[in-house]
């Protein structure tokens, strides 16, 4: 049995195109053990966000098995893995991928709502959060009235909403400035450190990648 937060055996993954079968995984193992940050470095196309999808439950392999605090994810039905998704896994995308519609607290309140948690507590911890990322006073505010920083924020506060285990995160200062990137980075870091979250999280940035614990890549379709 293993202790693993995040476990990835033997994970396939092809997809069709026009010119053929695409194998982008092919056998990828990975495991992170609770509250190690581990970074996933490797060029474009390699299959990356691919790899992220599959552990975050939001798709499912062709081959293998997906195993989220021991638990094995493929035997599950698509509503178990929705459930174990909302209390487990946390994620942030590159595009905060935010609900332009509502304000940044609603972004925050609605999965924890989603979850079960009444409107009046999932306010106060979405306040709680946004704070602790510096957004006191921009709760109110739609995503497009945000920086790209704050905006980004928002999406690391969302997916720390209902206390996940797991942080998973693709590029998640890709589409910001050097600085801005450096700087939401290290909150993220904090953050994950802060709670004891096991994490990975895709960059292609070798310093970024430098300050977690541990960096692995993907090569024709395997993790090294
Ligand atoms: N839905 C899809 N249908 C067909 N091919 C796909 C699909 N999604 C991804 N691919 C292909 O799979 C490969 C891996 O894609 P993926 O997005 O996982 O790479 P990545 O490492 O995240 O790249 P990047 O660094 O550019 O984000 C690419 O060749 C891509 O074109
Ligand atoms: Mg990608």
């Amino acid at each position: 049995m293993s202790s693993a937060m995040l476990r990835l055996a033997a994970v396939e993954r092809r997809y069709r195109t026009e010119a053929g079968e695409l194998p982008v995984l092919r056998g990828a193992e990975l495991e992170i053990a609770p509250g190690e940050i581990v970074a996933l470095v490797a060029p474009s196309g390699t299959g990356k966000s691919t790899l992220l999808h599959l552990a975050g439950l939001l798709e499912r392999p062709d081959g293998g098995e997906v195993f989220i605090g021991g638990k094995a994810a493929g035997k599950l039905s698509d509503k178990e893995r929705t459930a174990l998704r909302r209390s487990e896994i946390g994620f942030v995308y590159q595009f905060h991928h935010l609900l332009p519609e509502f304000t940044a607290e609603e972004n925050v309140v609605l999965p924890q709502m989603m979850a079960g948690v009444a409107r009046a507590k999932a306010s106060a911890r979405a306040k709680e959060l946004l704070g602790g990322f510096g957004l006191q006073g921009r709760e109110h505010h739609r995503p497009g009235r945000l920086s790209g920083g704050e905006q980004q924020r928002v999406a690391i506060a969302r997916a720390l909403a209902n206390e996940p285990k797991l942080l998973l995160a693709d590029e998640p200062t890709g589409n910001l400035d050097v600085g801005t990137s450096d700087r939401v980075f290290t909150e993220l870091l904090t953050a994950v450190r802060g709670r004891g979250l096991a994490a990975l999280i895709a960059t292609h940035n070798p310093e970024l990648a430098s300050r977690m614990d541990r960096v692995v890549t993907l090569k024709d379709g395997k993790i090294t």
